[in-house]
């Protein structure tokens, strides 16, 4: 997978695809992430790359040209499945999302800023619009390396047996079950009986009880 980012702020998104995960995802070949810094394409002297709003109004707006230069030097060198726009007016991401997106080749992810980017960015380039909830961050970056994280754990090679995406909370719409490591008793805590008693039928009956009782607690919305 080959994921190219556009956005004003590299820097923020330089730390978390060194880290971890996403850094061993790199490392291991299995996925490419190349970062675009949105002021190279521009020929403004100040290498600006917004402006103000037509019709007045708080707030900057990112220009067309620059994103159209660098989205079609992009789609000049291979083809993209998805141009995806990062906005919280976009899809609400979840686990499905992040499981299809997990399928494609090549994709672009434009990180919106100020008060987003000339409409017809969207209406010319954008194939997709995603959110990561219902709250305003101040840049799609943030947006992006969620994104990004949730999409990359997914593919083939870069999870191990023990970080395995299968018993993830949400793969299959339920919340994980509580889990345990030494030691047995902590503080007058102890770690259930069923969990030691190397009964594996059990434990995973167990797992599955948890699971149903947590996500009816906490989730119910969950299980409809
Ligand atoms: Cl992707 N961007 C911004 N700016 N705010 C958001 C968001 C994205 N998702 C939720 N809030």
């Amino acid at each position: 997978m080959r994921i190219d980012i556009i956005t004003v702020l590299p820097e923020l998104l330089e730390s978390p695809f060194r880290a971890s995960i996403l850094k061993r995802a790199e490392e291991k070949g299995l996925v490419e992430v190349h970062l675009h810094q949105l002021r190279d394409y521009t020929d403004n002297r100040y290498r600006q790359v917004d402006d103000y709003q037509f019709g007045g109004g708080a707030g900057m707006v990112l220009m067309v040209e620059p994103i159209d230069r660098c989205i079609s030097e992009l789609k000049a060198q291979r083809t993209y499945d998805e141009i995806i726009y990062m906005t919280p007016d976009g899809e609400t991401l979840d686990q499905k999302m992040a499981n299809r997106l997990s399928l494609l080749e090549n994709m672009i992810i434009l990180c919106g800023h100020y008060k987003g980017v000339d409409q017809r960015v969207r209406d010319l380039f954008v194939t997709r619009e995603v959110s990561i909830g219902d709250y305003v961050l101040s840049g799609g970056e943030l947006g992006a390396a969620v994104l990004c994280d949730a999409v990359i754990r997914l593919l083939p090679g870069v999870l191990n047996d023990e970080t395995s995406a299968l018993t993830d909370t949400f793969q299959d719409n339920l919340l994980a079950p509580p889990v345990y490591t030494r030691p047995r008793e902590y503080k007058g805590l102890q770690v259930p009986e069923v969990l030691l008693s190397g009964d594996f039928p059990k434990i995973e009956k167990w797992r599955e009880e948890q699971a149903q009782a947590r996500t009816k607690a906490r989730r119910p919305d969950l299980l409809k």
